[in-house]
């Protein structure tokens, strides 16, 4: 069944208050509302009302086993949520909150089975982005929120993104333009003696380690064949229109030969990469540039758009430039070979 989807604009840095109102007053009777937030557009409904929550599930398509991040405007809705907040969380949140950081711990019964997939933990967020934070405020409760594109697609970092996957299906969509960071929230399970990232983020894993000393890192974030602990890290996530291959950021003679190889089987090729490679591609080629190689920080805001613009500009196979994954780095990887499910090109080891 489809909806009339309500658009509503706002200002990033002074939101309209009406316009929050309304969309806050569609949270708590139960709908879906889009919203902006410094990493990517969230799909919000009330995080402790189960049938507001089960919609985001339906309209996402998402797996039932993939649990949401429940987000909040002020630190003290912890204690209703958690039901334990060790050291090493608390000074994390301290430190990167409001911010692209989700800690993982142990929950209260206050939060609905449907929000956390039936597990005993719940991720929180508290977002750094003023139109979420007021949004969360005027509805006054956890607010829980996945990446607002369907199901696989890549997360949105602009209302027109979230429009093209969800326009009718929900009851209103937040615009006040692009989000600043690009890719997801840091999440981290802080339950252990030892804190686990599970998904790499917008805090990187440097940031992290500079605060709580050591961190574990869930090996399924470098290596696609371990199982990943994070649930939502299982499925097929980021997918562009056509099959992607990454190319390993030492190997641009191959990328520039795969490129060449396709294009004379007849292929249409998209290439995502940076703006220093674009110089070499052949002019057949639909490209998005994703940034410079100088600034990883502006790969990851246009890395999704990149993905996305396939969508519109159809190609029959798309080569991805690597990156070193360090810093943000390892965030855009993890996303790249999400995206490729598994097509990687990297030149032959010599042992
Ligand atoms: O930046 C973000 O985090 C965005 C914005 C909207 O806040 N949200 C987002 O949500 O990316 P989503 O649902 O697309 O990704 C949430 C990730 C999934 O990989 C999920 O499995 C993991 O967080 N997660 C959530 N709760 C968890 C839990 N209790 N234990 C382990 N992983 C959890
Ligand atoms: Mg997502």
């Amino acid at each position: 069944m489809r909806i009339q989807t309500r658009y509503l604009h706002v200002d990033k840095e002074n939101p309209d208050y009406f316009a929050l109102s309304q969309a806050a007053e569609i949270i708590r009777q139960g709908g879906l509302v889009a919203f902006p937030t410094e990493t990517v557009y969230g799909l919000g409904a009330n995080g402790l009302d189960a049938r507001a929550v089960a919609g985001i599930f339906r309209a996402k398509g998402r797996p039932a086993d993939n649990p949401l991040i429940l987000h909040i405007a002020e630190v003290y809705e912890m204690k209703k949520l958690a039901a334990e907040i060790t050291g090493q969380a608390a000074r994390l949140m301290d430190t990167f909150w409001p911010g692209p950081l989700t800690v993982v711990v142990k929950r209260t019964r206050a939060v609905p089975d449907i929000v956390t997939g039936g597990l005993d933990t719940v991720g929180i967020r508290l977002p750094d982005s003023r139109v979420a934070r007021d949004l969360i405020r005027l509805a006054a409760t956890p607010v829980a929120a996945p990446s607002a594109n369907a199901s696989g697609r890549p997360s949105p970092t602009d209302a027109q993104a979230v429009a093209a996957d969800l326009d009718g299906k929900i009851d209103a969509i937040i615009d006040a333009g692009s989000c600043q960071i690009g890719v997801e929230s840091t999440v981290v399970d802080c339950t252990g003696t030892t804190p686990m990232l599970l998904r790499p983020g917008g805090v990187t894993l440097e940031m992290l380690t500079a605060v709580v000393g050591p961190v574990a890192v869930d090996p399924a974030i470098s290596h696609k064949e371990a199982r990943p602990r994070s649930p939502g890290m299982k499925y097929t996530h980021y997918a562009p229109a056509a099959p992607l291959w990454l190319v390993d950021s030492a190997a641009e003679d191959l990328l520039l030969r795969e490129i060449r190889r396709n294009l004379e089987e007849g292929k249409r090729v998209g290439a995502i990469i940076s703006r220093e490679m674009a110089l070499d591609i052949p002019g057949s080629v639909t490209v998005a540039v994703y940034g410079s190689r100088r600034s990883p920080s502006e790969i990851a805001e246009k890395l999704y758009g990149a993905l996305r613009y396939f969508d519109t500009h159809p190609v029959d196979v798309i080569f991805a430039e690597g990156l070193e994954e360090k810093g943000i780095g390892l965030a855009i990887m993890n996303r790249l070979r999400k995206a490729a499910g598994g097509r990687m090109i990297h030149r032959r080891q010599s042992y």
